[in-house]
């Protein structure tokens, strides 16, 4: 029986290694992590993700050929295959700051690797990694090889969060990166066996190991380029008038373009984007293209500025001060129907609302206030690391508070943002929220799901994301000129 173990048990070494032994039932797999609290969820009723269909996945095959275990070499020692599926934060000091990926887990996965391994192995690059990670990798292992053959291959992983367990069930894709020796190959050929058992054939990639790493950067890079540009073009709808909605339809409706990823909002977030964007533009800096780097940089810079800019927004449109005033923030989440938080838009609205003193509430149907909190205290890039070696800062913010409910959070608001998308707050009772709320009743729609006319016919002062301004927002431009 072949035998995978999977370093890391997170958003994705949890969900790809499920599906691998729900459609694999001769194939056995562990999935191992240095974090106890989150094996011992795996183990659970309770999964330490939220994602739909996962459930169902895991319940098929857990204690038959899947396994979650905090025994890391024992199960490295014994697999055939093993994936390394661990963070890949930025760094935050030293070279790169900022910018480049810091490999230290990889690292230690590797030597780690390279110590317990008495056979063969073929190492599967799972995490999103810098170009030439996996000659570093190959280093690591082969200097330190007792006289084993590592074969290093690159899988990335391109699921999305909130759709994972259709991703990995119908992929587009799946690309397999490897040397072009005959040993190189012959790994090649082995992952590919075990995708096979439920992936077409055409849609396995296989290319060299260079092209497989640089693929999953550019993939996420130019999603995210999309939002970019078209949030670019709702700061210009709103100036002009236009709807940013009616320009993304025409301009989707082009089957060169067409139509996905094209949904002005608040900004990108989520663990990927802007770190593998930064990573992307760190490597060109590397290799002197300094145009290149700048051309990518400005996809965050435009996030950014779409954050930035709806927070002005707010603030202007309310007498140009929340101080002290309560806000009620509907979702937290970087996007519906997951309760990832990496990287929101959430928390930076939320971190310039407190900075002008608004009090806020926020209600999420998916995030924990734990979490919440944790989230607002962390210094930028930290929450990408192992959860137990998160520093928090100890300001945790006091103007916060956490409700399980939206009437309640917006309950005496003078202010409503609508920062996720989830489907519940398309069906909300907004005559029963306007009730509640402080006069005027302001809502912001960070994610263009509420009926702006409905809304403004209860009575709200309503601003929704590249839509043409309402006369009370067009008075008070949200970026006067610096
Ligand atoms: N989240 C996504 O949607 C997504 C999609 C594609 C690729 N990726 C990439 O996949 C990688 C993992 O992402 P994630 O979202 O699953 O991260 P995650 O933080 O959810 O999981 C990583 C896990 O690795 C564990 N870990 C770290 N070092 C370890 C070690 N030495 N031994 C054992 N366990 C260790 C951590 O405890 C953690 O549970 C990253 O490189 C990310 O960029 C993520």
């Amino acid at each position: 029986m072949v035998k995978i173990c999977c370093i890391g048990a997170g958003y994705v070494g949890g969900p790809t290694m499920a599906m691998i032994a729900f459609k694999c039932p001769d194939i056995e797999v562990v999935v191992v992590d240095i974090s106890v609290a989150r094996i011992n969820a795996w183990n659970s009723d309770r999964l330490p993700i939220f994602e739909p269909g996962l459930e169902d996945v895991v319940k098929g095959c857990r204690g038959r050929n899947l396994f979650f275990s905090y025994d890391v070499e024992k199960h490295v020692a014994a697999a055939d295959i093993v994936f390394v599926s661990v963070n890949t934060p930025t760094k935050t000091r030293g070279l790169g700051a900022g910018k480049a990926a810091d490999l230290t887990y990889w690292e230690s996965a590797a030597r780690m690797i390279a110590d317990v391994s008495k056979s063969d192995k073929i190492v599967v690059e799972k995490s999103t990694v810098p170009v030439k990670t996996a000659e570093a990798i190959e280093k690591i292992l082969t200097h330190n090889n007792k006289g084993i053959n590592f074969q290093i291959l690159s899988n990335p992983e391109f699921l999305a969060e909130g759709t994972a367990i259709e991703d990995l069930a119908k992929p587009d894709r799946v690309l397999i990166g490897g040397r072009e020796t005959p040993e190189g190959q012959k790994a090649i050929e082995a992952l590919k066996a075990v995708y096979a058992h439920w992936v077409p054939e055409e849609n396995i990639i296989t290319m060299n190991l260079w092209s497989a790493e640089l693929s999953k950067l550019a993939a996420n890079a130019i999603l995210a380029q999309r939002i970019s540009s078209i949030n670019a073009m709702s700061a210009l709808c709103e100036a002009t008038g236009a709807d940013v909605s009616e320009v993304a339809y025409a301009v989707g409706k082009d089957s060169r373009i067409g139509p996905k990823f094209l949904n002005a909002s608040v900004g990108f977030g989520g663990s990927c984007f802007q770190k593998d964007i930064l990573n992307l533009v760190y490597i060109c800096e590397c290799n002197g293209l300094t145009e290149v780097a700048n051309y990518w940089k400005q996809v965050v810079q435009i996030n950014d500025y779409q954050k930035s800019r709806f927070v002005k927004r707010v603030v202007s449109s309310m007498f140009n001060t929340v101080s002290g005033k309560k806000i009620a923030i509907l979702g937290f989440a970087f996007k519906k129907d997951t309760g990832d938080t990496r990287e929101t838009a959430a928390i930076d609205v939320c971190h310039g609302l407190l900075g002008d003193n608004a009090k806020i509430s926020i209600y999420d149907p998916q995030v924990t206030a734990d979490q919440i909190m944790r989230d607002l205290a962390m210094n930028k890039f930290d929450w990408d690391h192992p959860q137990h070696l998160q520093p928090m800062s100890p300001t945790a913010a006091k103007k916060v508070d956490v409700v399980w409910d939206a009437y309640e959070a917006t309950k005496n608001a003078h202010g409503v943002c609508i920062l996720t998308e989830w489907d519940e707050f398309k069906k909300l009772d907004y005559k029963k929220v306007y009730d509640g709320m402080q006069k005027p009743a302001f809502i912001f729609d960070g994610r263009n799901v509420i009926n702006v006319e409905e809304l403004r016919k209860i009575g709200f002062i309503v601003y929704s994301v590249g839509k043409p301004l309402d006369p009370w927002v067009k008075d008070l431009p949200a970026a006067p000129p610096s």
